[in-house]
C-alpha cells in the first residue's frame, strides 16, 4: 500500500474536502456580510464526479479519512448521494461533515448510513444572539438538526463553539451544561486569523487556556486530557472528571500542533491546499480536465506533498495571512 509522507515525515492520512465556498449563514469570523462569489460560475467547482476521483486518487495513496466541509456542504444539491458513493470506496474508513446543521434535520436520514462523524457549529444558545452571530442563522432549526443527526445515530456528534470575547465567551459554562445533557462533546475554538473576516475578529480572541479555567470552576472537578494526536488532530481533549462528558479545545493561535498535521484540504474549485496558514497549495483542476490518468493524477498529488510546509505562522504573522478564506478551504 503506497503512503503520502510529506518532507517533515507526517504521515498524510485525511484529506478535508470542501464542497462548496457558499454559505446560508454569515458568522462575521468566516463570512463577508454579501457572501463571497455570488456570480460563481459552476463550471468553476468540481462536480461530484471529479471530487470522487481525487478522494478515490487519495485512499490510493493511504488517505483513509475525510471530512466534508464548505462553506456550508448541505447547501449542494445532492450531498447524501455523494457521501454514498465515496463510502463504497476501498480504504476509506471514515467520512466525517462540518455542518451549520441548518438543513441537517432534512438530510440526516439520507447521510446516516454513509457519514458518521459530525461536527456542528453553534456559538450561542440564545437565538437572538445566535441569529446575530450568523447574520440570520436560525437556532430552532440547528437544534432540529442535532436532535436529528442524533436520532439517526450519527456517531460522534460534535458542537463547535468559536468562543469571542465580547460576544458570546458569557456562554461557555451554559455550553457546557448543553453538551452534557445532550451527551455530546462541545469543542471550544479560539478564532483565528483567517481571510479578512478572520482578522478582523481577532480583538475578540479568547485564549484556551481561560476556557478551559472557567470549565473546570464552573464543573467542579479535574479535566483529565484525553486526546489522541491521531485522531483529534489540533483538538485537545478533556474528561470531565467523574463523569462520561468531554470538553476540547482548538487553540491554532496561543499553540499550534504542525509537527503532527497529518491533513491536507481540498477546495470546491479544484486547489489542493496544503497548509490552513500558508498558500501553498497545487490545482487539481486543470490536469483532472486535461484528461490525466488515474496513475498520472496520483502522481500529481504525490508531487504536491512534497511541497506541504512545516507550520502556519499565525501568532508571528497575522496580518499576512488576510489573503486566505476560511469560507473556501474548509476549516
Ligand atoms: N476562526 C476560527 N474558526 C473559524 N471557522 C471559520 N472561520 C473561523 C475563524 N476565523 C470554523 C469554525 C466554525 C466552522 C464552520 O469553521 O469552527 O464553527
Ligand atoms: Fe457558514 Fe460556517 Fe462560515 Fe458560519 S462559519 S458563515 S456557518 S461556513
Amino acid at each position: 500500500m503506497k503512503e503520502l509522507i510529506d518532507p517533515f515525515q507526517r504521515k498524510i492520512e485525511y484529506l478535508r474536502v470542501s464542497v462548496t465556498d457558499k454559505c446560508n449563514y454569515r458568522c462575521g469570523y468566516c463570512m463577508p456580510e454579501q457572501g463571497v462569489h455570488p456570480e460563481g460560475n459552476h463550471t468553476e467547482y468540481l462536480s461530484f464526479d471529479e471530487l470522487t476521483r481525487v478522494i478515490k486518487a487519495f485512499t490510493e495513496l493511504g488517505v483513509k479519512k475525510v471530512r466534508l466541509t464548505g462553506g456550508e456542504p448541505l447547501v449542494r444539491k445532492g450531498l447524501a448521494d455523494f457521501a454514498a458513493n465515496l463510502s463504497a470506496l476501498p480504504g476509506l474508513v471514515d467520512i466525517a461533515l462540518s455542518t451549520n446543521a441548518h438543513h441537517l434535520d432534512k438530510h440526516a436520514a439520507a447521510l446516516a448510513p454513509s457519514v458518521n462523524r459530525v461536527n456542528i457549529s453553534i456559538d450561542s444558545l440564545n437565538a437572538n444572539k445566535f441569529n446575530h452571530i450568523t447574520r440570520g442563522g436560525d437556532l430552532v432549526k440547528v437544534m432540529a438538526g442535532i436532535d436529528a443527526a442524533l436520532a439517526h445515530g450519527m456517531k460522534p456528534v460534535k458542537l463547535n463553539m468559536v468562543v469571542m470575547k465580547g460576544t458570546n465567551d458569557n456562554e461557555i459554562e451554559a455550553m457546557v451544561d448543553f453538551g452534557i445533557q445532550k451527551g455530546v462533546e462541545v469543542r471550544f475554538i479560539e478564532t483565528m486569523p483567517i481571510g479578512p473576516a478572520g482578522v478582523s475578529m481577532m480583538d475578540q480572541h479568547y485564549p484556551a487556556d481561560k476556557i478551559l479555567k472557567r470549565v473546570r470552576e464552573h464543573v467542579g472537578s479535574d479535566l483529565i486530557p484525553s486526546s489522541s494526536r491521531t485522531h483529534d488532530g489540533p483538538a485537545r481533549n478533556y474528561l470531565i472528571a467523574g463523569t462520561d462528558a468531554k470538553i476540547g479545545v482548538i487553540s491554532a493561535v496561543s499553540q499550534h500542533f504542525c509537527e503532527t498535521c497529518n491533513r491536507v484540504r481540498l477546495t470546491a474549485r479544484g486547489f489542493l491546499a496544503l497548509c490552513l496558514g500558508q498558500e501553498d497549495g497545487v490545482d487539481l483542476r486543470a490536469p483532472l480536465r486535461a484528461g490525466v490518468t488515474d496513475e498520472e493524477l496520483r502522481q500529481v498529488i504525490i508531487d504536491a506533498i512534497a511541497k506541504k510546509p512545516e507550520r502556519h505562522f499565525f501568532n508571528e504573522n497575522v496580518h499576512n495571512i488576510e489573503f486566505r478564506q476560511m469560507v473556501s478551504l474548509g476549516g
